[in-house]
């Protein structure tokens, strides 16, 4: 025998042990993580894994990414990295019916007059969507998606899941980021919350519920446990060279992805509801937890020209299956204290399952609602809910009535300070609310501790425990947070060294905190997390915008999508020493506000458009929005300071204008070549 044939007797002796080798590792771990029975000890287990290595390392021609010994990655990680996105993730706008669904077609065919529009229609899964970057074909990187901009870097977890390719096949981009959904099998939840009863701990609502709550485990071995699995439903990349929706889905499948077979290419809406009526039929033995059908414009460049308004595009629709129905009892009524002050009662079920999930209370909003149900305690009512919306008491069924049902009244003090209630609002505008007039009450500053607190992201830190360390008297506002230290918390019964140290290890990160976020936290009355973004993308910083609320206040009513009453409310906000003392207090307890990029100049920054005409691809709303969106302005008439005059079919005389003026025209080709161009 030559040396040749010596090696690759050799070669093959070793794949055949590490065929083996891989097989019995595989089947231990699914006893220890999976069926939760360790027949073997870890030094056998560790044993083998470590005779693969060495031989993996002798014949480097058998390392398989995708191999089992790859998926797990060993370490628990301490803390989990921010991912910044390169293209925001957006979320869907809901339609409950199918008349919705035709008022959306009405809506976007308006921005695209002479388009025919084709549709896409797929299940919405109903677990945590996840974002996974692959460079020259490797998985380098998945996060969550957070708050759209940022997410949670949970590469090590999403290593776990086996549907995960961990490299593409080829061929295939040299970038490209995936999107999808990580799902738990309805399977699974059972079996967990067969577990859990068993132990006595709560139950998993719903699978989308297990899916989060398994991501977010910092050990990646408790989340090889739950057995995920991930369906993928879109592709980003520069050089993808395809044409609608459907192809990306069929590119999906061919680079190794789970893509969800029950789909449909519609020509109009009718089609799109026999999908949503096939699948109806199937949904309730579909092993994975869905609440609708995603319906898509297939044609990728209508979707670019349609694009996104706030959080949601314009090309895409969640279809959600009508609301189910349940009855249960009202156990009692309560009383919650919000932010405001204002009194909004809530009935306790007897926990029920509608849905997916669990319900034991709905909020009854106002004593005016509770009038209308004639609803008391011990009714029997009709709950609704439908995927993820709240539930809500429709109906009492009074029939069943023994005649021992108590009337609610509201309490005429606060039930949580004492202090009495005001009526605000006349019943001749309909509502009534009630409202706790102490500035001071612990529940509105519970309240705004707990929404301050959920801004920060310090997910260690729950309504629980909040009220918790409020009552050992450890923090009176949420500044004080910042300043617990592992000794405050550790003596406290059911905490322990090792929480404390989680708890302050996690508030130590998150003391930095952007500009847009810190100030949605700050609650100010009509400032939500849309208008916040926008003010500091504006003014960049928080010293700008304080100081141009007290100054010019001119500059803040000019800024786009911001009106006249959150321009009140952000002057009185900041002129309240009270709440400049909390900005101060938390500055110096060691919170950073980051500053915001300013918006970076377009490519159209400084030029001025004049539309005349009718475009054929897009409404001229559409226009508008594309050009501001590329730093450019619209003007109403031509003057020497326009830069373009775009001209569509049957111009008006602002065509001649610009002829006389010398203003450079485009036709609809030239204008749409320059949006696109970068
Ligand atoms: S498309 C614009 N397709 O639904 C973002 N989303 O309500 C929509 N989802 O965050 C992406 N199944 O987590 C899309 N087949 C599907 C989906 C799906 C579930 C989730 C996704 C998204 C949420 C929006």
């Amino acid at each position: 025998m030559n040396k040749m044939q010596v090696k690759k007797i050799k070669s093959l002796v070793a794949a055949k042990r590490i065929g083996k080798l891989r097989e019995e590792i595989a089947r231990l771990r699914n006893l220890y993580h999976v069926e939760n029975a360790p027949n073997v000890t870890d030094e056998v287990y560790d044993s083998l894994t470590r005779e693969l290595k060495e031989l993996l390392k002798k014949h480097p021609e058998f390392i398989d990414k995708n191999a089992p010994e790859n998926r797990v990655a060993g370490k628990p990680l301490d803390k989990f990295v921010k991912v910044k996105h390169k293209t925001r993730m957006l979320s869907l706008n809901d339609a409950f019916s199918y008349e919705e669904l035709y008022d959306w077609e009405k809506r976007i065919q308006k921005l695209v007059p002479s388009q025919k529009l084709n549709y896409f229609c797929e299940v919405k899964f109903d677990g945590l969507a996840a974002s996974l970057t692959y460079e020259n074909g490797i998985f380098v990187r998945g996060a969550t998606r957070g708050d759209g901009f940022v997410g949670e870097d949970i590469t090590q977890n999403l290593k776990t899941i086996k549907s995960i390719p961990l490299t593409l096949q080829s061929p295939f981009p040299s970038f490209v980021e995936v999107r999808g959904e990580a799902l738990v099998s309805k399977k699974m939840l059972a079996k967990l919350n067969r577990v859990n009863e068993k132990e006595g701990k709560p139950l998993f609502a719903n699978t989308r519920n297990v899916a989060a709550g398994s991501l977010r485990q910092l050990d990646p071995k408790l989340v090889a446990e739950r057995q995920l699995n991930f369906v993928a439903y879109d592709m980003l990349g520069d050089s993808l060279a395809l044409r609608t929706h459907s192809d990306k889905h069929k590119a999906l499948g061919e680079l190794g992805f789970e893509v969800e077979k029950l789909e449909a290419k519609c020509k109009n809406l009718s089609d799109v509801i026999a999908f949503i009526q096939k699948f109806e039929k199937v949904r309730p033995n579909f092993p994975y937890g869905t609440d609708g059908i995603v319906i898509s414009v297939d044609d990728l460049r209508l979707q670019e020209i349609l694009g996104a308004v706030g959080k949601a595009p314009r090309f895409m629709v969640a279809f959600k299956y009508p609301a189910e129905r349940a009855t249960t009892i009202v156990l009692d009524v309560k009383v919650n204290v919000g932010r405001t002050g204002a009194l909004t009662p809530l009935a306790i079920f007897k926990p029920t399952p509608v849905a997916g999930s669990t319900v034991s209370k709905a909020t009854l909003h106002n004593m005016d609602q509770i009038e209308r149900l004639d609803l008391r305690i011990g009714d029997t009512v009709v709950i609704e809910k439908a995927g993820d919306v709240i539930p809500k008491v429709v109906e009492v069924l009074t029939k069943m009535r023994t005649g021992k049902e108590k009337k609610f009244k509201m309490p005429v003090a606060c039930p949580v300070c004492g202090t009495s209630v005001e009526k605000k609002g006349a019943k001749a505008l309909l509502s009534v609310a009630y409202y706790c007039v102490n500035p001071k009450c612990p529940a509105k500053n519970e309240r705004y501790i707990e929404h301050f607190v959920s801004v920060f992201d310090i997910y260690e830190l729950g309504p629980k425990i909040l009220r918790r360390f409020k009552d050992e008297g450890l923090i009176t506002d949420a500044a004080d947070i910042f300043t617990l230290t592992k000794e405050d918390i550790a003596p406290l019964e059911r905490f322990g060294e090792k929480s404390a140290e989680n708890i302050i290890k996690e508030i130590e990160i998150k003391k930095k905190i952007p500009l847009a976020k810190f100030l949605w936290g700050l609650g100010i009355l009509h400032v939500g997390e849309e208008t916040a973004r926008d003010l500091a993308l504006h003014f960049g910083t928080l010293e700008k915008l304080i100081s141009s609320t007290q100054l010019d206040l001119n500059e803040i009513d000019n800024i786009e999508n911001i009106g006249g009453a959150v321009t009140k409310s952000l002057h009185d906000f900041f002129k309240d020493k009270n709440n400049l003392n909390f900005i101060n207090k938390l500055r110096q307890n060691g919170v950073v506000v980051e500053k915001a990029q300013k918006k970076k100049a377009g490519k159209l920054t400084g030029l001025t458009f004049v539309l005349t005409g009718t475009l054929s691809q897009m409404s001229r709303e559409i226009a508008k929005e594309k050009i501001i969106a590329l730093g450019g302005k619209i003007a109403g008439s031509v003057s020497k300071n326009t830069a373009y005059v775009v001209a569509g079919v049957d111009p008006g005389s602002k065509l001649k204008t610009a002829e006389n003026l010398g203003v450079k025209i485009l036709n609809e080709k030239e204008f749409l070549d320059i949006l696109i161009s970068t």
